[in-house]
């Protein structure tokens, strides 16, 4: 594949660019010692209605998934009452193919902090919850240290500080399950509406953030709404934390201003490894559909990636060479989400595992006609939004609604004798 050189970097890079090579978090003392906290200080200085309307300005929009912008969701809390009022920092991460957020938490935990005290401010919350991925132990490390400096420095302002870890489960990391975890039940999604903006956990107002979208305010507070919104090369603002693996030389976390399109984020990676030659990518995890070579100009924000029928995500790309069989990686995803059902819809309790074993025939052989049938009729029954309870479903049928429009032919060639690459030792040889 020709690509053409590496993007450059934006001047700054406002989530990474204090992050030390090794990933040791700073100390209180060296975070200050950069400049940390004054963009909290310049934020308590503001009435709340300001902050949101710059985070408004900035054109942020949540790196969480569905790319909903976060000045407009915090408008949603109700006024204050004198009551709890919660803000959560989503750092579940279980995504197939997704590891930013890890970073963010492990090496800038003051970053997160101090967006975290920005966003409890714009909101007027009482209390900030981290929930934080089990398996992450660096990252719990990191924040509990950063937690206890700021508590000891007084810099909390008030505010009720808790750090959880999650026991581990795709589910907790949906903002509705999310908070029935945070009240001790069990992690299932919850009905909506009401919104949590306006009853939460326990009823009470609660916004929900991803850390990359909180891991943004101390630059947007420090260097200006516009100058943010001027970092990205589309409408939406900022720079981006992608993440690219699969079938790449040299597979990593990258900065690059949000609209950077796939063909500079792979010549990033280092090109595509294998064969040398793309097959498909996901722009946005497991969860998001594939894309053929021909998107591979298409910036990457989370308006294109929607208007080409895929979704940005959680901006973590998988690729596939020629070589790599793209219902192996299908049937991975698949039995990843039917894992994962919560079981409370019946299309996703019942449609996952059904569509996970017709991938097992088509890759192990024994798959017939009627197997190509079902899948056809889960994808486009199961997909529409609104289907289910939460996205986990739709988002589980868009990697196999989009390899079904994009390789028709390869799904007739699984049937009968199953994946002619294993066949013929294709995949182990471009592993
Ligand atoms: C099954 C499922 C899992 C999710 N996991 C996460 C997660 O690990 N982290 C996250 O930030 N958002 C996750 N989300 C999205 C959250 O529900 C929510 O939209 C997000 O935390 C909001 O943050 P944002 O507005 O800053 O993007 C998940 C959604 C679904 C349906
Ligand atoms: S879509 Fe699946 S994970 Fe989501 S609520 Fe329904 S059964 Fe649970």
């Amino acid at each position: 594949m020709n690509a053409p050189p590496a993007p450059p970097l934006p001047d700054s890079r406002p989530l990474t660019g204090r992050a030390r090579p090794d990933r040791r978090p700073h100390s209180l003392a060296e975070w200050r010692a950069e400049g940390g906290y004054q963009a909290l200080a310049r934020a308590r200085a503001m009435p709340p209605a300001e902050v949101v309307e710059q985070v408004i300005q900035a054109a942020l929009n949540g790196r969480g998934g569905a790319g909903f912008p976060a000045g407009r969701k915090w408008t949603f809390m109700p006024p204050p009452d004198g009551g709890p009022r919660h803000l959560v920092v989503n750092g579940d991460e279980t995504e197939p193919g997704a590891f930013k957020d890890r970073f963010l938490m492990e090496a800038l935990p003051h970053q997160l902090l101090e967006g975290a005290l920005i966003a409890a401010h714009a909101t007027v919350a009482t209390d900030i919850s981290f929930l934080v991925r089990d398996a992450y132990r660096p990252a719990i490390a990191a924040l509990s240290t950063a937690i206890r400096e700021v508590r000891d420095a007084g810099l909390e302002g008030g505010l009720r500080l808790h750090l959880h870890a999650s026991a581990g489960r795709y589910i907790v990391g949906e903002e509705t399950a999310l908070i029935a975890a945070l009240e001790g039940s069990r992690p299932v999604p919850r009905a909506r509406p009401p919104f949590p903006a306006v009853s939460g956990i326990h009823g009470r107002p609660t916004t929900v953030n991803n850390v990359e979208t909180i891991a943004c305010l101390p630059a947007i507070l420090s260097e200006g709404a516009q100058w943010f919104r001027a970092l990205s090369r589309t409408e939406e603002g900022g720079t981006k934390l992608y993440a690219v693996s699969g079938r790449v030389r040299a597979p990593g976390l990258f900065e690059r201003p949000m609209g950077t399109t796939a063909r500079e984020l792979i010549e990033a990676a280092g090109g595509v490894s294998g064969t040398g030659e793309l097959l498909a990518f996901q722009p946005g995890g497991g969860a998001s559909g594939f894309l053929g070579p021909e998107a591979i100009d298409l910036p990457l924000d989370f308006g294109h990636c929607r208007r080409a029928g895929t979704m940005l995500g959680t901006g973590t790309m998988i690729v596939l060479d020629t070589s790599a069989c793209p219902l192996g990686v299908l049937r991975a995803h698949l039995r990843f989400y039917a894992r994962e059902s919560c079981g409370w819809c019946t299309p996703c309790r019942e449609g996952l595992p059904l569509a996970a074993r017709a991938l097992d025939r088509l890759e192990d052989g024994g798959a017939q006609p009627s197997d190509l049938a079902l899948l056809e009729d889960i994808a486009a029954e199961a997909a529409p939004r609104g289907r289910s309870f939460c996205d986990l479903m739709g988002g589980a049928m868009a990697p196999l609604a989009s390899l079904l429009r994009l390789f028709p032919d390869r799904f007739t060639a699984h049937l009968a004798a199953g994946c002619p690459g294993r066949l013929a030792g294709i995949k182990e040889s471009a592993a």
